[in-house]
C-alpha cells in the first residue's frame, strides 16, 4: 500500500496526476495522497483538491486525499514524493520572461537568464525538502517535475546527497507520440534513443528490425515538404534550418530552437509579448479559466482544456515512473538521472536526460557514448553553465552567477550580462535569501 506526497499540490496540472493514478490503480495500490501547498496557494489547493476527491470517488477508488500546508506532516512515512511547485508563482516567471526580453535577450521559463533565476529560486527549496525527507521518509523516492528539472535533479544528487531521485519532462513523450504518428507506426514498433540534458537532448529512432529511421523522420519533420510539427504548447513552431538538422544526424528537441534559431525566436517572442503577453502572462489567463472549470462541483474528470498547457502528458511520465519502480517493471523511459558514464562527453556525476530502464532500484541509463562535435560543443557548454548556476544557487556567490550568465549562449556577455543579472537579483530578492 502506497503513500504519495505531491508538493505544489495546488497546481492546475494535479488532475493529470490523478488521472494517471486512476488509470494505473490495478497495479498501484495508492491509499493516501497528500497534496501540499503554501499559504499563497491555499485557494488553488482547495479547489483542485476538491476536484481530485471527486475524480477518485467517481472512479470508485479507495484512496484518501489529504490537503495540507504542513509539508512535514505530509512527508512522514511517504513512499514517493512528487514535486511540482513554482517558487514565487507565475509573477516570478513573468519577471524571468520580461526583464531579459527588455534587454533584447530570450526571456523563457527554463532557458537563458530566466531559467537560471528559476534555478536560483528553486534549488534552496528542493534542498530543504530533501532535508525533511532524510528525517521523515528516508526510504522514499523523489520524483521531480519542478523546473529547471535537470538542474534541480543535479542539485539533489550533488548537494542534497540524495540518491533516490528521478527528474521528469514531458517533451520526450510528446516527441515519441508525434514521430510515431508521422511514421504511421505505433510507439511499440519503434525504439527511441534519447541523450543529452533536460530541454537540450537529441535522439535517434529505429524500427523493430533495427533499421534506423532518424533521417526519414528528419525529412518528414523538417524537410522542404514538411508539415508543421506538433510540439509543446509553450514553444513557437519555428522551422529549423534543414541542412543543420541533417548534419546532426539526430532529431533535436523543441527547445533547440532557442539555440539554433535565436534571432528569429527572439523576434517572435517580442512580437508575441507585444500582442498577447509573454507565455507566463498567457498561462495566467489560462490558469484562471481552468480554475473556474475546476470549481464546478459536477466536474469529476480531467477537462480537455488542460491540454493548452505545455506540460500535457506529464502524468504519464510521473505515474509510469512510480509504477515501474514499485512493480520493478524494467520499463524504458526518458528520465533525468546521474550520468555514470552513459554519455562520454559529460562528467560522471552530472544529471543527464536519457533513455533508461526503470526498475525497483531506479534508473539505469542506456549507454549512449560520444556525441559528434556540433552536439558535444553545445552540450558541454550548457552543462558547465548548469554547474555554475547550481553552485551559485547553493552558495549565493555573485561572481559564480555572473560566470553562469557569461557562459549561457542566450545571454549577451559582458556589461549587459551584469545589468540583467543585477536587475533580476533585485526583482526576485524576496525569493533569493542566499544572495
Ligand atoms: P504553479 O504556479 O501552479 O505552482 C504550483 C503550486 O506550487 C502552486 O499552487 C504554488 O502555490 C505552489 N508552491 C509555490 N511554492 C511552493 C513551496 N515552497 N512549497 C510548496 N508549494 C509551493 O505551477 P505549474 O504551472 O503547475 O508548474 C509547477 C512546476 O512544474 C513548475 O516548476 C513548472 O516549471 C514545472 N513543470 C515542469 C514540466 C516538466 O516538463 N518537467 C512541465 C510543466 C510544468
Ligand atoms: C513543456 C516543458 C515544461 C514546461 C512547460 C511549460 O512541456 O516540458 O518543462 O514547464 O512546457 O508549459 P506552460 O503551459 O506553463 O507554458
Ligand atoms: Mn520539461
Amino acid at each position: 500500500e502506497l503513500k504519495i506526497v505531491t508538493i505544489g499540490g495546488g497546481s492546475s496540472y494535479t488532475p493529470e496526476l490523478i488521472e494517471g493514478f486512476i488509470k494505473r490503480h490495478h497495479e498501484l495500490p495508492l491509499r493516501e495522497l497528500w497534496l501540499v501547498d503554501i499559504e499563497a496557494g491555499k485557494e488553488k489547493l482547495e479547489i483542485v483538491g476538491a476536484m481530485a476527491k471527486r475524480m477518485v470517488k467517481a472512479a470508485g477508488i479507495d484512496c484518501e486525499i489529504h490537503l495540507t500546508l504542513n509539508r512535514r506532516e505530509a512527508l512522514a512515512d511517504a513512499d514517493f514524493v512528487t514535486t511540482q511547485f513554482r517558487v514565487g508563482l507565475l509573477d516570478a516567471r513573468i519577471k524571468d520572461e520580461t526583464i531579459p526580453l527588455r534587454h533584447g535577450m530570450i526571456g523563457q521559463e527554463t532557458n537563458g537568464a530566466g531559467g537560471m533565476f528559476k534555478a536560483f529560486r528553486t534549488i534552496p527549496v528542493i534542498l530543504e525538502i530533501v532535508k525533511d525527507m532524510k528525517e521523515l521518509c528516508p526510504d522514499a523516492w523523489l520524483i521531480n517535475f519542478t523546473n529547471p528539472a535537470g538542474m534541480v535533479t543535479e542539485a539533489v544528487l550533488r548537494y542534497g546527497r540524495w540518491e533516490k531521485v528521478i527528474g521528469l519532462c514531458n517533451v520526450p513523450i510528446m516527441a515519441t507520440k508525434n514521430e510515431a504518428a508521422v511514421l504511421e507506426k505505433s510507439e511499440e514498433e519503434l525504439f527511441f534513443k534519447f541523450a543529452g540534458i533536460n530541454h537540450l537532448h537529441w535522439h535517434k529512432v529505429y524500427d523493430r528490425n533495427g533499421k534506423e529511421l532518424t533521417a526519414e523522420v528528419i525529412d518528414k519533420l523538417y524537410g522542404p515538404d514538411a508539415k508543421p510539427e506538433k510540439i509543446v504548447e509553450n514553444i513557437k513552431n519555428m522551422r529549423f534550418l534543414y541542412e543543420q538538422i541533417v548534419q546532426l544526424e539526430m532529431l533535436p528537441c523543441p527547445y533547440h530552437r532557442y539555440y539554433y534559431m535565436t534571432d528569429s525566436m527572439l523576434k517572435e517572442e517580442q512580437e508575441e509579448a507585444n500582442k498577447e503577453g509573454t507565455r507566463g502572462q498567457i498561462v495566467k489567463r489560462l490558469e484562471e479559466s481552468l480554475f473556474e472549470l475546476y470549481k464546478d462541483p459536477n466536474l469529476n474528470y480531467k477537462p480537455k482544456e488542460l491540454e493548452q498547457r505545455g506540460g500535457a502528458y506529464y502524468s504519464d511520465a510521473a505515474c509510469e515512473v512510480i509504477n515501474a519502480i514499485y512493480n520493478n517493471k524494467g520499463t524504458r523511459m526518458v528520465v533525468n538521472t546521474r550520468n555514470c558514464g552513459a554519455i562520454n562527453d559529460l562528467p560522471y556525476d552530472s544529471a543527464i536526460e536519457i533513455t533508461s530502464i526503470i526498475t525497483a532500484h531506479g534508473a539505469e541509463p542506456v549507454h549512449f557514448g560520444a556525441f559528434p562535435s556540433a552536439q558535444r560543443g553545445l552540450l558541454q557548454l550548457m552543462k558547465a553553465m548548469e554547474e555554475l548556476t547550481i553552485e551559485a544557487a547553493v552558495t549565493g556567490d555573485y561572481a559564480t552567477a555572473l560566470q553562469a550568465f557569461t557562459l549561457n549562449p542566450l545571454v549577451t556577455s559582458g556589461d549587459m550580462a551584469k545589468v540583467v543579472l543585477d536587475e533580476l537579483l533585485e526583482a526576485h530578492k524576496e525569493h533569493l535569501p542566499q544572495f
